[in-house]
């Protein structure tokens, strides 16, 4: 049974910048629920995927260096732990993972045609498809069963989680290995990150859930990772149940148990989340609020989905974040979705005339802080709402 448990309001889609502000843009409602059976936590609405991930989607994984190097660094373990013969990646954006091997070992899956463009056009071969059952069929003709399957913050995007995980296992060999990634539920409520929640992220895995869910498919989780990326992932190395040359290690129970005694298959947990997330809007308004009233310069850094989010359910308009900054090429010049805010593009000197810049992409805060130290030194500060609202 799926019980509610928090209401994060009427939300545009997190990524549709548009190039002017629109009053009446869309909303849909963001609410959100645990299910008791499975433990898995997801959003109630769901949106055709064709209208969240057109073809001018504006996400780009290799717009930081955190994402990259993890990229890199997996690349490497890939190659020499699972010396796979082929490797598929479902969501292949950018081609920030498959740019780290050779053209003819890897496959590309990739439903935004100017993502998807990017990476054919550098020579790798990439199906400009969504990932279902029927692609999984004619891959597995053209290819036979594969021995890798990556995919990265893509899984919980897709509302058929079912027939996710009949096709990926339909398409894998026996002594095959599935890897996937994804923002960690209990870091998010942990760190009452609640902006993890739009109306792409569906589903906000744990390893008791994916434990859960992947059951039915003979699927199993033989190894994980804690990940910093995006506020804190995990990423779940699985296995078919049959293929019994790998062994599963203590970390997988280990985590299992971390995440039981936080609470993560009880539905109080949620319900103290969201009395939480609630407290943590009244505390960022009133954050903002004052500096308002000192009529200081206020603006937003990393023009994220998650920041819509905050913006969305917490009301903020541009007497509070003037506008915000950002690297994408896509963003630049467009307005964060439902509001007013105006994103322009980040340059060295951008923060010049800044007394105080939100953390949009707060699960940059190293890179960022690091990068912005002249900033910091002449005094300006940063606003950042995890664990909860604060000035740093
Ligand atoms: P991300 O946190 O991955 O976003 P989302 O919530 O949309 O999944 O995206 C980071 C955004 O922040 C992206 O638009 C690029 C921007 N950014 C900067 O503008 N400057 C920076 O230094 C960094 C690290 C990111």
């Amino acid at each position: 049974m799926n019980k509610f448990f928090l209401d994060l309001g009427k939300q545009p889609l997190a990524n549709n910048y548009s190039s002017s502000y629109k009053k009446n843009q869309i909303k849909y409602s963001l609410k959100l629920f645990f299910n008791t059976k499975n433990k898995m936590v997801s959003i109630s609405k769901r949106i055709p995927s064709e209208k969240m991930f057109t073809n001018n989607y504006p996400y780009r994984s290799s717009m930081s260096k955190t994402m990259t190097n993890s990229f890199h660094k997996l690349s490497l373990e890939i190659k020499k732990r699972f010396k796979p013969k082929k490797i598929l990646e479902i969501g292949s954006n950018d081609g920030a993972l498959i740019k780290n091997f050779e053209k003819d070992k890897v496959i590309g899956v990739e439903p935004c045609n100017n993502l998807a463009q990017i990476t054919s056009g550098k020579g790798y071969l990439t199906y400009n498809k969504y990932w279902n059952y029927n692609l999984a069929q004619k891959l597995k003709k053209k290819h036979g069963e594969l021995d890798l399957i990556y995919s990265a913050n893509t899984l919980t995007h897709i509302s058929n989680l079912n027939d996710v995980f009949k096709s990926i296992s339909y398409l894998l060999s026996t002594n095959g290995i599935l890897i996937i990634e994804d923002p960690s539920l209990l870091e998010c409520v942990k760190k009452v990150s609640y902006d993890q929640f739009y109306n792409e992220h569906i589903y906000l895995f744990s390893v008791i859930s994916v434990t859960n869910f992947i059951k039915k498919f003979d699927l199993e989780i033989f190894d994980i990772k804690n990940l910093e990326t995006h506020g804190g992932s995990i990423r779940y190395y699985i296995k078919s149940v049959k293929n019994k040359k790998v062994k599963v290690s203590n970390k997988v129970k280990n985590q299992f148990q971390k995440e039981k005694e936080f609470g993560l298959d009880k539905f109080n947990t949620y319900k103290k989340f969201a009395k939480k997330v609630k407290l943590s809007k009244k505390k960022l308004l009133n954050i903002f609020n004052k500096l308002k009233l000192k009529n200081k310069n206020v603006i937003g850094y990393g023009a994220t989905a998650k920041a819509v989010t905050i913006i969305n359910y917490c009301k903020i308009e541009n007497d509070l974040i003037k506008n915000f900054v950002d690297t994408t090429p896509e963003k630049i010049n467009q307005y964060m979705p439902g509001k007013n805010i105006k994103i322009i593009k980040y340059k060295k000197n951008s923060l010049d005339n800044v007394d105080y810049a939100f953390l949009g992409a707060w699960n940059f805060k190293k890179e960022i802080v690091s990068k912005e130290k002249k900033f910091l030194k002449k005094g300006g500060k940063f606003i950042i709402h995890v664990p909860f609202p604060k000035i740093i």
